[in-house]
């Protein structure tokens, strides 16, 4: 089998990666931008892993996938708190790339596409927690309505050409290889700081809820999903469990035994007030997710940092 991860040297492309070398039952293309991004361990560690050096946008050469099974898609041009500020390139960027990743993937006889959407945009603010799979869809991000218009291609895709697919509404994972640049991610985030003895900025009053889930625990759920069969092809994937943004600064001056500093300023239109996930379809056909508490993941994710970021 051969699968191909568009978007690989990221956050998740990376921990993916590492995943799917360490199973060794694929050959494995990993593409991004500059292959200066790829993290050091894939020559060293896993030295068979294919490294490629790409544009993911409507200039590549589309038939880099030629000969692939599986295709991830991990590709983003943006992020939720931004993108409001170019919708139009914003859609245009994602959604044509995207479309014609797919035309592709039916020309060179891709087996499947696996899409990483997002769980925490596509469902808006209006329907009831735990989002539900089937819950209205109403983003208040481009960010979102982008992942949403994605899913609808691969739908159409699937129904024209056969070509199977995976949707996966990860929530927020944090832990390993994520940059901590304070746009996204703010336990990474808020824990990078706290190490640093920097002070830590909070949008609103902290009250804001999120599903977080550590890496390896979300990672194991990608590849569980992307391995199934069943009637399903869209998947809810986080903890199932809202924690405020007070309780991780709790949980980080727990983890780290240190009072942080924080500093609250105004609150974002862009963040819904709260959004957690009901994995339920997940833990049906997977069996339990079992995430690892917060404070674990966060001393985890503080060990990781003291190695290879401070
Ligand atoms: N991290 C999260 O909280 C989260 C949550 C839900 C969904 N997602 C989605 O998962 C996917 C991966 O997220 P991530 O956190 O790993 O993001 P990331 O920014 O860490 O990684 C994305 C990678 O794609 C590459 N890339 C993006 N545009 C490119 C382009 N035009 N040309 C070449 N390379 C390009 C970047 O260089 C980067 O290495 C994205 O689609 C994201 O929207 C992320």
């Amino acid at each position: 089998m051969k699968t191909i991860i568009l978007g690989a040297a990221g956050f998740i492309g990376t921990n993916l990666a590492i995943e799917l070398l360490k199973r060794k039952d694929s050959e494995i293309i990993l593409v991004d931008r500059k292959l200066a991004y790829f993290a050091k361990t894939f020559n060293s560690d896993y030295p068979e892993a294919i490294l490629m050096e790409s544009p993911l946008d409507i200039t590549m050469d589309f038939d880099i996938i030629k000969g692939c099974d599986v295709v991830y898609h991990l590709v983003s041009s943006n992020m939720p708190t931004t993108s409001n500020q170019c919708v139009s390139q914003d859609l245009e960027l994602n959604v044509l790339f995207s479309a014609k990743l797919f035309e592709s993937c039916v020309k060179n006889g891709v087996k499947k596409v696996v899409f990483i959407s997002s769980g925490g945009t596509v469902y808006g603010k209006i329907s009831e927690l735990p989002l539900k799979e089937d819950a209205q869809t109403y983003p208040i991000t481009s960010y979102g309505l982008q992942k949403l218009t994605i899913e609808k291609l691969l739908y159409l895709y699937n129904y024209m050409f056969n070509l199977d697919y995976r949707i996966i509404r990860l929530s927020n994972p944090y832990g390993p290889y994520q940059r901590p640049n304070g746009i996204l991610g703010a336990v990474t985030t808020f824990t990078y700081k706290a190490l640093k003895d920097e002070e830590i900025i909070v949008y609103g009053d902290g009250s804001v809820v999120r599903d977080f889930i550590y890496i390896d625990d979300a990672i194991r759920g990608i590849i569980n999903i992307a391995d199934s069969d069943n009637k399903y092809k869209t998947y809810n994937l986080g903890s199932g469990k809202g924690t405020s943004i007070c309780e991780v600064l709790t949980s980080i001056e727990n983890a780290l035994h240190k009072k942080l500093s924080i500093k609250y300023v105004e609150k974002r239109t862009v963040d819904v007030p709260a959004n957690y996930l009901d994995i339920s379809r997940y833990e049906k056909f997977f069996g339990k997710l079992n995430p690892i508490p917060l404070e674990e993941g966060i001393k985890k994710t503080a060990d990781y940092m003291r190695k290879a970021l401070l």
